[in-house]
């Protein structure tokens, strides 16, 4: 039928990533996976094929949607790059480390050992890699968790990895960002438009982002 909506598959990232050390120590961060669940199981309810790509979080693994749970940047992204060809909708909500322990030391490193200077080693920027691989009916949605000039590292982050959307989340805000229930943060489109959220549950600022990205996808399938 000429107007019949197109299905759209999503695929989300959510959760921190773990960059191991040794067997009992590594590089994470305070990422819980709410603010990437929310948006995964919203997007399930407004009928998408959803695809979970999840870093190591104690909240319950949701229903009706594929999870695939990783603990490195680098397992993240093999598995961000298994399903991506087939995605209409990208968000990279996971809070990614941008960088691992140049060495991981196969026994527990004993504390006397322990170096007082740990080198490291970049990891992938995976969502500027996603960037570089965007097709045309492809809308590719970022975060930017900043502490300071919100806006203008959040629009940086825009253009630098060629994406549709970014949210820019002020994560010093004390009662949103990384862990808390709720979130605040302010949808930005590459087009310039602006559209903030104030703060409220993860899972309705989930509901307000999708309102405003899904149609977009929509428009990108047809
Ligand atoms: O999980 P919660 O406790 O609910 O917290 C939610 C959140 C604060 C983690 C989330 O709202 C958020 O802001 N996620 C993005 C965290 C982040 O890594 O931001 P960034 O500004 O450092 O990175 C910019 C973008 O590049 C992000 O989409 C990130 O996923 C991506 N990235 C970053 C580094 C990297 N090596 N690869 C990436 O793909």
């Amino acid at each position: 039928m000429f107007n019949k909506k197109p299905h759209i598959s999503c695929l989300i990232s959510a959760g921190p990533t773990r960059e191991w050390i040794d067997p009992v120590r590594f590089l994470s961060n305070p990422s819980s996976g709410k603010m990437g669940y929310a948006l995964a199981e919203t997007a399930r309810d407004l009928g998408m094929k959803v695809t979970l790509v999840s870093g190591p979080v104690s909240i319950p693994t949701p229903e009706g949607m594929e999870v695939i749970k990783v603990e490195t940047a680098n397992e993240m992204k093999s598995a961000m790059l298994s399903t991506f060809d087939n995605a209409n909708l990208i968000i990279m909500c996971a809070a990614v480390s941008d960088h691992r322990p140049a060495k991981y030391t196969e026994s527990k490193i004993v504390k006397d050992q322990f170096p007082s200077h740990l080198e490291l080693a970049r990891n992938p920027d995976i969502l500027k890699h996603l960037g570089g691989l965007k097709k045309i009916d492809q809308v590719l949605v970022g975060f930017a968790a900043e502490t300071k000039e919100v806006l203008l590292s959040a629009k940086k982050k825009l253009v630098e990895k060629n994406l549709d959307w970014i949210i820019a989340n002020d994560v010093s805000n004390e009662q949103g960002g990384f862990s808390n229930d709720k979130n605040e943060v302010i949808l930005i489109g590459s087009g310039g438009q602006e559209h903030p959220f104030a703060l409220d549950d993860k899972q309705i600022i989930a509901q307000k982002l999708l309102n405003v990205i899904y149609p977009s996808c929509i428009e990108k399938a047809r």
